[in-house]
């Protein structure tokens, strides 16, 4: 899981992820799944007006039409002050583009009511002169696509521009080589100017994690350097909470059950009362590093694991300051949920802690 939401290097959209699809294909899932990258403003050239976001100057407005038949801008009325997830597809392909549109499904029904409201996923053809706004809408259908998520056609030249300004056209399709065309999703925050690049093999869960921390630094300007916790408040839940929503939720629920995936995977133990399972140091620990612990052979954490296989739970760099508000959260909704006070440090088995059957 490296990478998931850890501050990576600055990279410029151009140039990224020019690799041909047979040896992208070739390197594998777990690799793809690993290349991810901010891209940050104050790139040289990238900029519009000097710090600043990348903004109307530097994303082409060029004009698309919905699956539903309506005109829009990419700029103005795509990704002005929004959220995006962007991909490119073709209804003709043959096997990648149906794979990338069942996962970011699983993401949009992850997302929930967030998406058209918080997020925006745009699927924009890289055949357009095929692809007509019918033929969009009866793949939309297909897939039972729901609303917050368009499906877009235009002119070739104009999708072609906006494709090399997102750094996402390989040169390879030239001559109509369309299945050439770069595997991968742009993830975006327009107003805060963070651009990351995520692969369509990617676990959906962890897409939607990072999307949805994403969320919490809506509309702020980009800082560099503060935990999540010190930025100021969206909407008024606590820091834990917003934590927890973000990056948290999709594997996990307090008092809610365990959470389960599309495929009745088991994605996540419900944490209800966990600081009365769990002694507190390995709380913190496991929420910093699980991936460590794991590797060292932590018996808790390989019972877990053991226990929760479809998804490792992932190392979210978070700081202590961020998990001191986890936990305060956690233990808050636990009690707002009926959970007896008693003091937090206990290991579990010890105190006769509650536990159901076959559970770690
Ligand atoms: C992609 C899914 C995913 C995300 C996101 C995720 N977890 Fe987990 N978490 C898991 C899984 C799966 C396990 C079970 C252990 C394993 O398989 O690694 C787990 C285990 C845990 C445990 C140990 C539970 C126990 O019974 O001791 C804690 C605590 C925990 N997670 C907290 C968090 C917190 C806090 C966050 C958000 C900051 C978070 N997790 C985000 C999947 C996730």
């Amino acid at each position: 899981m490296a990478g998931v939401g850890s501050p990576l290097e600055p990279e410029p959209l151009q140039g990224r992820n020019m690799m041909p699809l047979g040896f992208r294909r070739a390197i594998g899932v777990t690799m793809l799944a690993t290349v991810f990258s901010f891209c940050q403003p104050g790139v040289a050239g990238a900029t519009g007006q000097a710090g600043s976001i990348w903004g109307a100057d530097y994303f082409p407005n060029i004009p698309l039409i919905t699956h539903e038949g309506k005109e829009v801008r990419f700029f103005d009325d795509l990704i002005k002050d929004k959220v995006v997830v962007i991909n490119f597809i073709f209804t003709r392909c043959p096997d990648v583009c149906p794979l990338e549109t069942a996962r970011l499904r699983e993401v949009q029904k992850i997302l929930g009511d967030r998406v058209g409201k918080d997020v925006f996923i745009y699927s924009i053809s890289i055949d357009p002169d095929y692809d007509k706004p019918h033929v969009l809408k009866a793949y939309a259908e297909r897939y039972q696509i729901g609303p917050g998520w368009l499906f877009l056609t235009g002119s070739q030249a104009d999708i072609v521009t906006l494709r090399r300004k997102l750094g996402m056209y390989n040169p390879e399709e030239r001559g109509g080589n369309l299945k050439a065309h770069t595997l991968s999703l742009l993830i975006g925050n327009q107003s805060t100017g963070r651009w990351m690049r995520s692969s369509p093999f990617e676990n959906p869960y962890v897409m939607a994690t990072q999307v949805g921390s994403w969320l919490h630094n809506w509309k702020l300007p980009p800082r560099e350097g503060q935990d999540y916790a010190s930025a100021p408040q969206v909407r008024s839940v606590s820091p834990g909470e917003n934590l927890f929503r973000t990056r948290c939720s999709a594997c996990h629920t307090v008092g809610g059950g365990d959470v389960v995936g599309p495929n009745k995977e088991k994605l996540g133990p419900d944490l209800f009362a966990i600081g009365q399972k769990r002694e507190r140091g390995w709380l913190i620990r496991f929420i910093k590093e699980p991936d460590r612990m794991i590797a060292e052979g932590d018996p808790l954490s390989l019972a877990l694991l053991e226990a929760y296989d479809s998804v490792p739970m992932p190392n979210l760099s978070l700081n202590d300051a961020d998990i001191e508000h986890l936990l305060r959260y956690i233990e808050e909704e636990s009690r707002r949920k009926g959970a007896p006070e008693s003091p937090p440090g206990t290991i579990a088995g010890e105190d006769g802690g509650e536990k159901r059957k076959g559970e770690p």
